[in-house]
Order: C-alpha cells, then structure tokens, then sequence
C-alpha cells in the first residue's frame, strides 16, 4: 500500500491528540537475495512478485525526510523521526546456519567408514598414549551417535577412566546417550570453537588426561581456536588424538551444487563446511605449525592421503556420502530426493565417487575418497 495511504489511515484511527509510534524497515540486504532468486530458473515463479515484499524505502537516498513529508501532508504533528542502524548478531551457530550437521538417524547407521580408520588409527596410537593414574576422566569432542565412542574409546580405555562424550549438535547427543548411556559415560554440548571456553558445561568436569576428536574439527574453520580450546581442557602433560579430514572431492561437489540456482539458497555458507586443509599444500606442516605454537610437543602428525572405502554396495557408499552431507536437513522435505538425485550425481561426475567393475565378472564394486590427519600430541 502507498506509504501516504498508511500515514493518512493511521492519521484517521487516532482520537484528537492521539500519538503514533512506528517502526518500519528501511532497508535490509536481504531485498537482494529475493532479487537474486527472481533470477534463478528454478524460483522465478514463485517469487516473481518480490518487488511487493521490498520496503518502499529501500532505494531512497533519505528515508526519513520522504516519511516526514508522508506524516505532515496526513495531518501528523512530527516529533521525531529517526534511522537507525541495526545489526543482528549471535554467537549462537544454531541461529545463523543450523548446527545440524548430519543428520544423526542415517549417521548411525552409514558410519563404518569412520570407524574402520579409527579403530587402525588408535591401534596403532594407543601403545604409545602414557596412563599415569589409575582413573580419570577423558574427552571425545564431536562424539556423533556415539559409535566411535563406545566401541572404539571405551572398549580400549582402563577399567577406572570415564567419558565425556561432548558434540555441537543436540541431536546427535540425543542419539548416542539413548543408544550408550552407562556409568562409564556422560554427555554434554560443546562448540569446541566457542570463544568462551570456560562458560561451557565441558569445562566444569575438565580437566581431562586426554582429549580426542574424531572426524569432527575439519568442520571448523578457526583451527586455532578449536586446538588453542583443547590444549585449556588438557590437564599439564595431557594428551590429544585426532583425526581430521584434510581433503576430499566431496567438498568440489558442495561447491559445484552451491553455485546452481537451484540449490544455492540452501547453501550460501558451503565454504564453511570445506575442510581448512582442503586447498593447503603441506596439513601436515601446517598441523604441526599449530600445535608447536599454540604449546603442544607433537608425537605423530600424519596426513593419510587416498584413504578408500570400498562396498559391493552402491547404497552403502551413497548413504556414507549423504551422512555427511550438512545441507540435507535445510533443504525442503518435498525436494529432498531431487536434492540427493543432483549430490550423487554430481559426486561421481566430479570423482569423489567411483564406480569399478570387478575381474572376472565379479560385479562391480564403488568407492569413496579422501585424506584424513592423524595427530598425536602432548601438552607441553
Ligand atoms: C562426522 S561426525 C563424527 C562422529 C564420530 N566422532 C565418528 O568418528 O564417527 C562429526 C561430529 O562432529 C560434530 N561437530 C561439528 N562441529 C562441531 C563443533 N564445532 N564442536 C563439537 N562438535 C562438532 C557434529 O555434530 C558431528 O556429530
């Protein structure tokens, strides 16, 4: 409705004497984005009428000298007119984009590829790891469902030590602590890129003799502050495991589907979830370079490249791909097959899926790459 109309209705409804007080948008960048979706093939006709949801006063130069004129020609007396700049901010992930990352009922069930590596990798770690004491209390940050966690941490830890399992995401804590509660194992909410280490539930049972992560802190992208958090959990001579992807073409596919008009609404942010050592030359160095810095002596660094999960079964490897993939749960459930259609085929497009058929006539089998950091180190 013409902005004068408004001011003149508003003008009517009040008695003699009576006061208006209004706070409207002026502008907003999100105008753009429904500008940019008017143009994509895939939304124009739904928002072909965007035009009528832009404030009227998106495009003037001064806003609140044209509402003046708009409030005295309908008879208002002005008091104060004013624009003000309003920024909304969070700390809080969950606002700003889902913290959600997978999705935690497939996770589950797709995540032997995980747990394979894991259990090589702590096979070969675990002698070297120092127990001190007789009981304690380690951490594993980004427990998922809890698989990793019991089968892998707790079924090798001394009989006196306990767990916290800690992840970002309530829903995967929710699934693991229906699946694994025990004695032996509490769980609690953690960002392990959080700012504010010591306001978080984690700290107050800290600190730990050892901290592990699995596949969770290439999902972060300060790894400085997450490695800088670790080290203020650790207690003085602490030890830390992780595994952390370092490459795979699966993060080529969420940039090739971020850039389609179909789907890149839903994926604005799809740099976030590349690992940070997606286009690093050297992670091994690099990893090395942070934790000597941040106050670590480093005992094993190694970049596992050309990591290969292998399954007879098409579905295995397509539902390990799909349970790692963050965007699923943003996306519509109606258009969610198309979505998952367009993320498989792009992923044997682009390599990060494989198909190969077997000698012999023996069928064919599919395959899933990547890189994965292996780090054993301890608090200096
Ligand atoms: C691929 S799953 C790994 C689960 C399990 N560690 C394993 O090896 O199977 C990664 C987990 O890290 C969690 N995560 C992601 N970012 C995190 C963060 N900043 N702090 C804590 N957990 C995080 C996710 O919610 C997810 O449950």
């Amino acid at each position: 409705m013409p902005c004068s109309q408004v001011m003149e209705n508003i003008y009517k409804l009040l008695i003699r004497g009576g006061e208006a007080f209004i706070v409207m948008i002026i502008y907003t960048a999100v105008d753009s984005l429904y500008l940019a979706l008017s143009r994509a093939d895939y939304w124009t006709m739904y928002v072909q009428d965007y035009r009528h949801f832009v404030t009227p006063y998106q495009l003037l130069d001064d806003p609140a000298d044209v509402l003046r004129g708009f409030l005295e020609e309908a008879g208002l007396q002005i008091i104060n007119v004013e624009c003000r700049e309003v920024n909304f901010t969070s700390q809080n992930i969950s606002v700003i984009r889902g913290n959600e990352m997978e999705d935690a009922e497939l996770y589950a069930t797709s995540s032997s590829l995980q747990q394979e590596f894991v259990s090589q990798a702590l096979d070969e770690l675990w002698p070297s790891l120092s127990w001190l004491s007789e009981e304690g209390t380690v951490l594993d940050v980004g427990c998922g469902p809890g698989d990793v966690t019991f089968h892998e941490l707790l079924s090798r830890l001394p009989p006196d030590f306990t767990v916290v399992a800690a992840d970002i995401s309530a829903n995967m804590l929710a699934k693991a602590s229906s699946r694994f509660s025990g004695l032996r194992v509490r769980f609690c909410q953690l960002d392990i890129g959080t700012a504010n280490i010591e306001d978080t539930c984690v700290w107050q049972q800290g600190p730990f003799s050892k901290v592990f992560s699995f596949f969770c802190l290439n999902w972060v992208q300060d790894q400085r502050q997450a490695i800088r958090n670790i080290r203020k959990l650790l207690s003085p001579g602490g030890e830390t495991v992780l595994v952390i992807v370092s490459y795979s073409l699966i993060f080529a596919v969420f940039e090739a589907l971020g850039k389609t008009s179909r789907w890149s609404a839903y994926m604005v942010d799809y740099r976030q979830f590349v690992t940070p050592y997606q286009f690093i030359e050297d992670p091994e160095r690099k990893m090395r370079n942070y934790l000597q810095e941040i106050g670590f002596t480093v005992k094993t660094c190694r970049d596992v490249r050309d990591v290969t999960y292998t399954s007879k079964d098409e579905r295995n490897v397509i539902n390990t791909v799909t349970a790692i993939n963050p965007f699923v749960r943003r996306i519509p459930k109606e258009l969610r097959e198309p979505f998952l259609q367009d993320y498989v085929r792009e992923a044997y497009r682009l390599g990060a899926l494989a198909r190969h058929s077997l000698p012999d006539d023996g069928g064919c089998c599919y395959t899933f790459h990547y890189g994965a950091l292996v780090v054993h180190a301890v608090r200096a």
